[in-house]
């Protein structure tokens, strides 16, 4: 998990690095080409996997006849997986499909002049993004994901929750922002209860297969997917690696009426600029995405209303961390929390020991288990906070904004 998370990064990085450089129509192009880099991601999946399962089926064959004979599955193994990836390829097929005219300001389709159904090989990089794209779907929408929720989301939930209960507040007027929202499950959940919620999500592999699944995904269990197969070590059984799960486990399209739901593309840094403008941020497993963790912080203390509380649970496994030309700033939790104390943050809850899972294969003999911290910290209600020049006193404004992003990309 720990080097999926990194090369995730890392891949995102070049994305990131060009556009820094660029002019806006230079801006446009890379982030086209981008796009497209991650259609043809979807599309080269098969293949993928297909060359790994050649290269193994050649690896068993030359074995002795006598040490094939003794693991005589193995080969049959082998031709299964490439069925399943074969099965997988059609879903990623269904996602793309949906995911060509899916931006409402932004039409990629007509800018892919040459044959735009040709399969082009991707970058390893990009394939093992693939691959945990897929397995978000199993934290994300399936049932075997549950537990993972339950001790993830769970927490998040029960907080928005407990600061804004229902029988107190209008909760379709409170407003919940969730930045690296993933699949957008959480999200999802909160919209649930009744709240304003929006999900904010960079990834392009994520931004597709969330459309998907919120957008196109009605009838519950519906769809498989094999998640576990390629992972070729740490199997207990050849069954447990060709195992399927089903997915949506619930209908995601069914919201309460009237519900306000969305998820907006980009960079939660750059879209969000309106300040004072949402009641409760909450951010899971999300704040070890930045390259500088100060400047999430800061963003997050700008966009909330004065009273409004950011709720966080997650690790510290820097995505950036010891990667060249980049910067990482690897804060320990402790001097994040002091920064937080010194932007005004008030911490009302404090738990330093949340042990979670993140996409855990529950049958593979290796699993990760995260000692995650979870924390809501409010801005106080108080125009006149610590550490604020006159400057930027002056410059909040009286009343809260409107949680809409107007120039930003959105679906659902
Ligand atoms: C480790 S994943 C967590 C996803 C989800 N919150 C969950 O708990 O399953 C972090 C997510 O943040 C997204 N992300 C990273 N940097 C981002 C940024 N600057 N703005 C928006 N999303 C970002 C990544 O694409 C990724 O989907």
């Amino acid at each position: 998990m720990a080097e999926t998370k990194r090369d995730e990064a890392q891949s995102e990085l070049y994305y990131k690095k060009e556009r820094l450089k660029y002019s806006p129509e230079e801006e446009a192009r890379l982030e086209r080409q981008h796009f497209w880099r991650i259609i043809d991601a979807f599309r080269f999946y098969r293949a993928h996997v297909q060359e790994q399962i050649v290269r193994a089926e050649r690896q068993f064959k030359s074995l002795s006849p006598h040490h094939q004979s003794l693991v005589p599955g193995v080969l049959s193994n082998l031709a299964r997986i490439s069925q399943c990836a074969e099965h997988n390829q059609k879903v990623l097929q269904a996602i793309i499909q949906n995911s060509l005219h899916m931006f409402e300001n932004v039409e990629y389709y007509s800018e892919r002049e040459d044959d735009p159904g040709k399969v082009r090989p991707s970058s390893t990089f990009d394939m093992d993004k693939l691959k945990s794209t897929i397995k978000q779907f199993v934290r994300d929408w399936s049932e075997v994901g549950q537990a993972e929720r339950d001790s993830c989301y769970r927490p998040i939930i029960e907080e928005v929750q407990r600061l804004f209960p229902c029988d107190e507040y209008d909760v379709s007027k409170v407003s919940v922002l969730v930045p690296g929202a993933g699949l957008g499950r959480l999200a999802w959940e909160i919209a649930q209860l009744g709240y304003t919620c929006q999900g904010n999500e960079w990834s392009f592999f994520m931004l597709f297969s969330s459309n998907f699944v919120l957008n196109r995904c009605e009838k519950v269990n519906a769809l498989t997917l094999y998640p576990w197969i390629h992972q070729f070590s740490n199997n207990k059984k050849l069954s447990d690696q060709v195992r399927p799960i089903t997915f949506p486990d619930v209908n995601p399209q069914r919201l309460p009426d009237n519900s306000d739901f969305s998820m907006v593309a980009g960079d939660f840094v750059e879209v969000y600029t309106e300040p004072e403008s949402w009641d409760c941020v909450a951010t899971c497993f999300f704040i070890d995405t930045a390259h500088n963790v100060l400047e999430y912080l800061e963003k997050i203390w700008k966009i909330l209303k004065p009273g409004g509380a950011w709720i966080n649970l997650g690790p510290l496994l820097y995505h950036f961390e010891n990667m060249a030309n980049e910067l990482s700033i690897e804060l320990c939790y402790e001097d994040i929390r002091a920064a937080m104390v010194k932007l005004g943050f008030i911490v009302e809850v404090e738990k330093e020991s949340m042990q979670t899972t993140y996409t855990e294969n529950d049958r593979s003999m290796l699993r990760y288990v995260y000692d995650c911290v979870f924390f809501v910290a409010r801005k106080p209600s108080g125009m006149h906070f610590k550490n604020q020049s006159d400057d930027q006193q002056q410059s909040l404004p009286p009343a809260a904004k409107s949680p809409r992003q107007e120039d930003a990309d959105r679906f659902t």
